[in-house]
């Protein structure tokens, strides 16, 4: 009687966990905000981009031979990977699909999630992708018609052709996507064209768009900015030509991504091409929309007009390519905010790069991405960023592996941890050595750079490449790992050691979810904090006590 109570009770439990493995595989990707804070939630659990971007001209047949294995060496999670489109569409209404087809196919080979990016109406501010017949009937595609009247290759976001144009390849493309994908979820996030904008000239001054610029600024504009009516000028002023752009450019962008949401309802993001500070861009010294950027997109003060006005785009994110630690500082901080999650599609491949992505989680990011991870033998170098070895055969990220070798296999506890918000972290910077991360009664002082010497200042690192990544875990538990940083805890106004105590220090590993102890930390392991050299990869929970 009782083994027959048993086995049904077993055959019950056994039904519940295949429904609920049934319903978390079965649920999109999808974000999620509580608090302010964000998740990728990816099969049912908070997920992190441990991102690679491939070269622009790297989606091929013949090149993705050699993107998968930069990205296994990388420890990458997710590649993030182009579809052209005057390859999917190359005449009007016949569609290719042979290039998604691959990525998401290699891909899942390769046990990487995939990010695709619709080159389509703009790529870095240009009509580049557009396909020939696009091209070269510029009567029924118009251009951008610049201040002196002429034409440039980019096309007119007020044009209703060539809106109709994209969205009706964008949405085909979502409709195979779902039809190849729907129910796998390699696919996690889709960009939706790349970097828009206009590169050539502050607005369209095609005669129909200067006569809407001298009438009034619409009702729907006014309000999402809490502006008084006005002409554009009397509005917005010396942004008056941006901000016309970007009000019909961030409409044509959300069109396209609503009509490929119809079709495939994931998450949904535009990329930034940014305005840098002219001493970060010296080869663009005018720091004007159209030059130093490409007038129309999501740029940092254009930020609020894009939320407002395009809600089909879920998140926007920032290209950054300056390593500059306060420009790179203030762009997280931008970009993070309760309506939109933090998430670097691109940023630069040199190892100074790598430190950001620590920077980036303490401030809730779901990804990061370095750009050009292949072995195509372009490696587009950002400014400053010469220290690799140009060789192909040789190039690798090396600091940003060093990164995700250490997080992926507990990327998934990150996110999980970040969402809730219990994870802090702590990156040297010129004149910062030392930090203190605040856990409520108990603080984690964070020294980079050794040699450590009793009693002395943290040396720092010289590159400022050291970081830390400090989780709560329980009340008086904590997962701590880092690069070239010691950790102490200690309670307020106390040192470490004065009315507080480690109970144990346990290096381990995750593994599919479950923390596997290693060893025990003690003596010369904890003396002097909790040590992360640059190449120990290693992780611990501290558990601590008060007395
Ligand atoms: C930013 C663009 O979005 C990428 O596609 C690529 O062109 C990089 N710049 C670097 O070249």
């Amino acid at each position: 009687m009782i083994s027959q109570r048993l086995r049904h009770a077993a055959a019950a439990i056994l039904v519940c966990i295949s429904l609920a493995s049934t319903v978390r595989a079965a649920e999109a990707p999808r974000l999620v905000q509580k608090d302010g804070r964000h998740a990728l939630m990816v099969d049912g659990a908070p997920y992190l981009v441990l991102g690679a971007q491939i070269n622009n001209s790297s989606s091929w047949a013949s090149t993705l031979p050699q993107v998968w294995p930069a990205l296994e060496d990388m420890h990458a999670n997710t590649v993030e990977a182009p579809v052209y489109w005057e390859q999917m569409e190359p005449a009007p209404g016949k569609f290719d699909f042979s290039t998604a087809d691959l990525l998401v196919k290699g891909a899942r080979e390769h046990h990487l999630h995939l990010v695709v990016l619709w080159f389509g109406t703009w790529k870095n501010g240009n009509m580049h992708y557009a396909p020939q017949w696009i091209k070269t009937d510029t009567k029924t595609y118009p251009r951008v018609i610049n201040a002196a009247g002429e034409p440039i290759d980019v096309l007119s976001a007020q044009s209703r052709n060539n809106l109709e144009a994209d969205k009706l390849a964008f949405a085909a493309l979502m409709h195979h996507l779902a039809e190849i994908d729907g129910d796998e979820h390699t696919v996690i996030m889709v960009q939706v064209e790349n970097e828009s904008g206009i590169v050539g000239s502050p607005r369209d001054y095609s005669p129909a768009s200067n006569r809407e610029f001298a009438g009034p600024v619409p009702a729907d504009l006014l309000q999402a900015l809490h502006k008084q009516p006005g002409t554009w000028q009397q509005v917005f002023g010396g942004r008056a030509d941006e901000t016309f752009q970007a009000y019909h450019q961030a409409k044509y962008v959300n069109e396209i991504a609503a009509a490929g949401k119809h079709e495939f309802n994931i998450p949904y993001y535009c990329n930034v091409w940014l305005a840098y500070p002219v001493s970060e861009l010296p080869e663009r010294q005018v720091p004007n929309p159209g030059i130093g950027w490409p007038s129309g997109g999501p740029v940092q003060h254009i930020l609020p007009l894009w939320k407002a006005l395009a809600p089909s785009i879920d998140l926007i994110g920032p290209d950054i390519y300056s390593d500059n630690r306060q420009f790179y500082t203030s762009v997280l901080d931008t970009y993070a905010r309760p309506d939109n999650a933090l998430w670097i599609p691109e940023t630069g491949y040199g190892d100074s790069y790598a430190p950001y992505l620590f920077l980036a989680l303490g401030k809730g990011a779901i990804g990061f991405s370095p750009f050009g991870v292949d072995r195509t033998g372009w490696t587009w170098p950002p400014a400053g960023a010469g220290q690799h070895d140009l060789d192909p055969s040789k190039i690798s990220p090396r600091a940003h592996t060093a990164n995700y070798e250490q997080l992926a296999p507990m990327a998934r506890e990150v996110a999980r941890l970040n969402f809730e918000g219990k994870l802090k972290t702590a990156v040297d910077a010129a004149g910062m050595p030392e930090q203190e991360l605040d856990f409520g009664p108990w603080k984690a002082s964070v020294r980079f750079g050794f040699p450590e010497n009793d009693g002395r200042p943290a040396p720092g690192t010289p590159d400022h490449s050291g970081r830390a990544l400090v989780a709560q875990i329980g009340p008086d538990e904590f997962l701590v790992t880092g690069v070239e940083a010691s950790v102490f805890f200690h309670t307020e106004g106390h040192l470490p050691g004065i009315r507080s105590q480690i109970l144990q220090t346990e290096e381990g590993r995750y593994e599919n979810g479950k923390w596997v102890p290693l060893r025990l930390w003690n003596g010369d392991q904890t003396d002097r904090g909790l040590n992360f050299h640059r190449s120990q990869n290693a992780v611990v929970h501290i558990k601590m006590g008060t007395f």
